[in-house]
């Protein structure tokens, strides 16, 4: 590879989970401090970063012809193709291979390296590749440049891998073991956050739950000072293992009122032969006392989850029982994959994988299920008054959305603007969202 002019603009594209949205802003961010700015819509871009997501094959294979139209339709004004860096946790996983495979790519980043882009940008502007996996012990957040400008709802990462080892999981070799952010670095961002225009924020981790500092503070405590902060109004997290769900962190859903009424607790299936072969550690019965717990603690906490279907070896009669616990538990809304084999994890070379068309099968039903649960959850919500905060315009003249303290996606017409808190009444509810009518004007 030959040497190239300096990238002047970028464009940076996050798959997957919140956590690679959160590292896609933080990468933005990095190479705005570097000058490089970033490209205008549909126009050409001296430098793409893809932080891609390795948890499903289909998600991993996306990158590869991703590369391939990048390399055309993206391309330098000059018609030269851009310096593509992959990032994220198929760069993590696949390395060197992605190099072999992928002659387009000139950097290949991990989700713990990517504050090393800007040297490796000078390589690449050398034309040398290079490929930077470590988990060094120098942490990234040290390096990055302070948030600059948020939407009114932002993410902050608290936690990051995970210990758990579920067997279908690549989480823990991508992620590598679970590291919580300490406190006063996590007060400190939240505040940038809130000068920056946030009013909610996300706290992130693959185990949010399991965040503690180096004094045994546990999540909750951290909840707890940040919604001391007068300027913020709403607090979530996310995504959260139900053996870590701990009293301090149920109580704070009754005691502290910004942190919102939602909770995402993946339980993945209904049975308990399958939860084990899963190694999740929890069993049905375990999960539901979690969510009695939490529904005392709070009444109308709104629930979610993530569900498999089609792990090695589901019977029938398993996948049935998964079923049942959607109608028993009531959710506000929920993902449901099919289970799909990632190298390197022990559920991959179980006996027993599932025909892909049994898969589809179970999915249709399953998504089926869930839809039910979820319009049941947001008709029985017509009628409420709540608040909305107000993320942006919505298509139709004077119409704004936002989302509810349920974390539903909200739509009404009024005078508001982009940040605003209003008081809404929820009048009509669909599978995806609701219609609301202002109770307040917002700058009464
Ligand atoms: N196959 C299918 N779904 C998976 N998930 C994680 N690994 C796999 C896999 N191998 C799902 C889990 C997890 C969510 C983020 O992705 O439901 O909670
Ligand atoms: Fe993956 Fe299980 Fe860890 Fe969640 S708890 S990130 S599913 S290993």
């Amino acid at each position: 590879m030959s040497s190239t002019p300096p990238p002047r603009t970028y464009r940076v594209k996050s798959f997957g989970c919140q956590m690679n949205v959160y590292d896609g802003e933080r990468m933005a961010e990095l190479l705005g401090a570097q000058g490089i700015t970033p490209a205008p819509d549909g126009e050409a871009a001296d430098l793409v970063v893809l932080n891609t997501c390795h948890i499903r094959e289909k998600a991993a294979e996306k990158v590869y012809s991703d590369i391939g139209r990048i390399t055309k339709e993206w391309g330098r004004k000059d018609g030269t193709a851009p310096l593509i860096a992959v990032a994220g946790c198929v760069a993590q996983a696949e390395g060197e291979e992605i190099m072999a495979r992928a002659p387009a790519v000139s950097m290949v980043v991990g989700p713990q390296a990517y504050h090393r882009l800007p040297a490796m940008i000078a390589e690449a502007v050398q034309g040398r590749r290079s490929v930077d996996t470590d988990m060094p012990a120098e942490t990234k957040f040290d390096a990055l440049p302070a948030r600059r400008k948020v939407g009114p709802s932002a993410f902050l990462t608290v936690q990051e891998g995970c210990d758990k080892f579920c067997t279908y999981c690549v989480v823990p070799y991508t992620r590598g073991a679970e590291v919580s952010r300490s406190f006063n670095d996590l007060v400190a961002e939240a505040n940038t956050l809130i000068e920056a225009g946030a009013r909610e924020i996300t706290l992130l981790g693959q185990n949010v739950n399991a965040w503690r500092d180096d004094r045994g503070r546990g999540l909750e405590k951290l909840v707890e000072e940040l919604a001391a902060i007068p300027e913020l109004a709403r607090i979530r997290y996310t995504t959260s293992h139900p053996n870590d769900m701990t009293e301090g962190l149920i109580e704070a859903h009754r005691d502290i009122a910004k942190l919102m009424p939602f909770l995402h607790l993946p339980v993945q299936a209904g049975n308990d032969r399958v939860l084990k072969a899963m190694n999740r550690s929890h069993n049905v019965a375990s999960y539901l006392a979690v969510l009695d717990k939490v529904r005392a603690a709070r009444a109308d906490i709104a629930l979610s989850g993530d569900f498999i279907v089609g792990f090695p070896g589901e019977s029938d009669a398993e996948f049935e029982d998964t079923l049942r616990l959607v109608e028993q538990v009531g959710y506000a809304q929920c993902f449901s994959f099919k289970y799909s084999p990632r190298p390197g994890t022990p559920a991959a070379t179980m006996d027993d994988q599932i025909a892909p068309e049994v898969m589809d099968e179970r999915l249709q039903r399953l998504q089926g299920a869930l839809n039910t649960s979820q319009l049941a959850f947001n008709q029985a919500s017509v009628g409420q008054r709540c608040t909305v905060l107000v993320e942006r315009r919505g298509k139709l003249a004077g119409q704004w959305l936002g989302k509810s303290p349920w974390l539903q996606s909200v739509h009404f017409t009024g005078d508001a603007a982009i940040g605003d808190l209003v008081e809404v009444e929820l009048v009509e509810a669909g599978p995806n969202s609701l219609s609301a009518k202002l109770s307040q004007p917002a700058h009464a």
